[in-house]
């Protein structure tokens, strides 16, 4: 897979790319992360990216040329159009759906605004997707950007060790997660609990499935508002 990144600040991006799990995907050949200084499109003298707003009013709006120069640059004749995705307060809020959806994808170009609103024609005719990380104003589309290249990259195929992780992780099975715990098996006085000790596997598959639900329950019942609970999950919840 092919990550490209449009940005005024690439330096923000030289850390995260470099290191742990994205850096061993793209050392590996799983994937290709490319960042892409957008002023270098600007086709003015003074390689602004931005202009007064028509109409006037206060602010600057981030101008649409860099954006469709760039993009055209890095679409090659005869390649399959890619998710063009805009980060943005406004776009669609990002979840594992989105992520998943994304991983399926060959190539995506993934555009970060900064201080300022992008020209609508970027929205209109150019961007595929809008995406928003979460109900907060961040100083610019960056972080959103490694969010989405971190939770796509983790799950293409080959990328994680233990095939399972990706599999069972919170929000792909739509639960949460049940608790974890490694030695010792006392720890200032606080104990794991003894079903994990026992070895007996058919038990212990039961106590995590009734742990991971009751997690959901208590600390996110929106997830299981469109989840069929067998008789014997709804009875655990009840408990
Ligand atoms: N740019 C500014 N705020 C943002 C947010 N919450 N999500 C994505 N991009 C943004």
């Amino acid at each position: 897979m092919r990550i490209d990144v449009l940005s005024l600040f690439p330096e923000m991006f030289t850390h995260v790319f470099g290191s742990s799990i994205l850096k061993h995907a793209q050392q590996s050949g799983l994937v290709t992360y490319q960042v892409v200084d957008f002023r270098d499109y600007a086709n003015n003298k003074h390689r602004k990216v931005d202009d007064y707003p028509y109409g006037g009013g206060a602010g600057m709006v981030l101008r649409a040329q860099p954006f469709f120069d760039a993009v055209d640059d890095l679409v090659k004749e005869g390649q399959k159009r890619p998710r063009v995705v805009m980060l943005c307060p406004q776009g669609e809020r990002y979840s594992q759906k989105k992520a998943e959806e994304f991983s399926k994808e060959e190539h995506l170009i993934l555009l970060c605004g900064h201080y300022e609103g992008y020209d609508e024609r970027v929205r209109e005719y150019l961007v595929t997707d809008e995406v928003s990380i979460g109900d907060y104003v961040l100083t610019g589309g960056e972080l959103g950007a490694m969010v989405i290249a971190d939770s796509v990259t983790r799950l293409l195929p080959g990328v994680l060790g233990n095939e399972e992780s990706a599999v069972t992780d919170s929000f792909s099975t739509g639960l949460l997660e049940h608790p974890h715990y490694t030695r010792p098996a006392e720890y200032r006085g606080m104990r794991v609990p003894d079903i994990l000790l026992s070895g007996h596997h058919k038990n212990i598959e039961e106590w995590r499935s009734r742990e991971s639900l009751k997690r959901t329950w208590e600390r996110r019942p929106d997830l299981l508002e469109r989840k069929n609970l067998s008789e014997k999950e709804q009875k655990w919840i009840d408990e």
